[in-house]
């Protein structure tokens, strides 16, 4: 592994195990923070946190000299190949993210590389909001340094995700190395990190920026839900670390990658009854289960917004063509179950609005229907008699818009033949649809 010349902005808990473990691994950081209190401690060889190993790894860096600290920003900068920015990004009063700190960073970069011609990299480790790189970073940067990012000059998003109290493990095991960048940005972060043994994963700067959020958010709702369950299981005499426990070794369904692609909204005869029966319980005791009642609000929310988005498409088309084409109506592929089907809910919703809804699932057909599907259909869907079509031509002849969540390849050819002016693919598994020039994804 090439060295490289590191200049690292904050020396918090990040900051910190950043320059640390890096100059441990052999390459040569100057750590800046505006705090003299921190630098002074580096230099002297202790953590600026308290963190398990980060002393002696602090302490050793320092005495190869490998590690040096300062205040002064030109001096780390001269000679970096890396900026690498770790300061704190914290909540603004509105609840928004604080960018003081960070921006200041960057002018002072910017400032530091004004004049030189010297290739350098601006890598963002603090938590920031997605479009920050590109609308905030990277101009600042141009401004001050009076240099093009892309000419020698590049900026990255790297998001750490290591936790406090394991930070040094965490930092040399992390669940991924995720990238933000363009190729040769990319590069100098495969070789700042390169020693690590982890899945490296390149994707778009936004992208980087929103997985940490998309994580942390993650991390907050798991802990939410199972306390929350603990609070309706512990006053049903039910020890929450008894179920928990077995839950938690189901790992094709709850703890797996299962219900984490994004698509449609969730329905069927399962999981929008059994979180109404868990919300009742949890009534009948006077206990409180938002989480879960979100779940619920939110589900809904997606069913109105997707109708709400046909609306508008046909209405800017000027309105005079209303024709919808719904392909595909039960809850899941390859099911003629129709109960609590998000699609069912959304074809309503339509025909609700006043638009000529048509309707075609590959595995649906009336004379097929009984019990309580049919009940179920004749209750929410009174009109499916009339605007279901044995074939998705058919339901697609002359339709504005096309709402795909079947992935039968008879639905998707006769989507591609069709082609209609919006194509709105529910299902997100199809990559043929997304070469139609009316594709747009549900959530992407
Ligand atoms: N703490 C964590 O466990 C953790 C984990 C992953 C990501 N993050 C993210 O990393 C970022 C840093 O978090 P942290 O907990 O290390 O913050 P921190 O508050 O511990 O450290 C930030 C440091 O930046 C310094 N600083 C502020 N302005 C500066 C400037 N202009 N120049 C140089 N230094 C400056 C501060 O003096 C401070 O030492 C945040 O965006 C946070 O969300 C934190």
């Amino acid at each position: 592994m090439t060295p490289l010349n590191v200049a690292l902005f904050g020396l918090g808990y990040v900051g910190s195990v950043t320059a640390g473990c890096l100059a441990r691994q052999g390459h040569h950081v100057i750590g800046v923070d505006t705090d003299p209190t921190k630098v002074d401690s580096v230099n002297r060889g202790i953590a600026t946190v308290v963190e398990p190993e980060l002393d002696a790894i602090i302490g050793a860096a320092v005495d190869t000299g490998s590690l040096f600290a300062t205040t002064l920003v030109e001096q780390a900068i001269v000679d970096a190949d890396v900026s690498l920015i770790c300061v704190g990004t914290p909540s603004a009063a509105n609840g928004g993210t604080d960018l003081t700190f960070l921006r200041r960073v960057v002018e002072d970069i910017g400032r530091a590389l004004a004049g030189s011609s010297r290739p350098h990299t601006v890598v963002v480790r603090s938590t920031v909001p997605p479009g920050t790189v590109d609308e905030v970073v990277r101009p600042l940067l141009e401004h001050t340094s009076g240099r093009v990012v892309g000419e020698d000059l590049h900026v990255a998003m790297c998001p750490e995700f290591l936790r406090e109290g394991s930070g040094v493990a965490d930092f040399f095991e992390p669940p991924m190395l995720v990238i933000g960048a363009e190729t040769a940005p990319a590069a100098v972060l495969r070789q700042l990190f390169g020693f690590l043994d982890c899945t490296v994963r390149v994707v778009e700067i936004r992208a980087a920026e929103s997985v940490k959020y998309a994580s942390n958010a993650f991390h907050a709702l798991k802990v939410a839900f199972t306390n929350e369950l603990s609070r309706l299981y512990r006053v049903l005499d039910v020890d929450a670390r008894d179920v928990m426990e077995v839950f938690v070794q189901d790992r094709q369904l709850n703890v797996s990658t299962a219900y984490l692609r994004p698509g449609f909204a969730f329905g069927g005869s399962c999981l929008p009854k059994d979180v109404r029966s868990l919300l009742y319980l949890a009534r009948m005791n006077s206990v409180t289960l938002p989480v879960l009642e979100g779940t619920l609000t939110s589900n809904e929310m997606l069913v109105r917004d997707v109708a709400d988005r046909v609306v508008a498409a046909v209405d800017e088309a000027g309105g005079r063509n209303r024709v919808v084409a719904l392909l595909g109506l039960s809850f899941k592929h390859m099911t003629d179950d129709l109960r609590e089907s998000p699609n069912v809910a959304l074809a309503e919703m339509l025909i609700g609005k006043g638009l000529d809804v048509r309707i075609h699932d590959p595995v649906v057909t009336m004379s097929k229907l009984s019990g309580a599907n049919l009940r179920y259909v004749d209750a929410k869907l009174p009109h499916l008699r009339r605007v279901l079509h044995d074939q998705a031509a058919e339901a697609l002849d002359g339709a504005h818009v096309a709402l795909v969540s079947s992935t039968s390849s008879e639905v998707i050819d006769a989507v591609i033949a069709a082609a209609p002016p919006v194509v709105v693919d529910l299902a997100g598994t199809c990559p043929l649809l997304e070469t139609l020039p009316g594709y747009e994804g549900v959530g992407w």
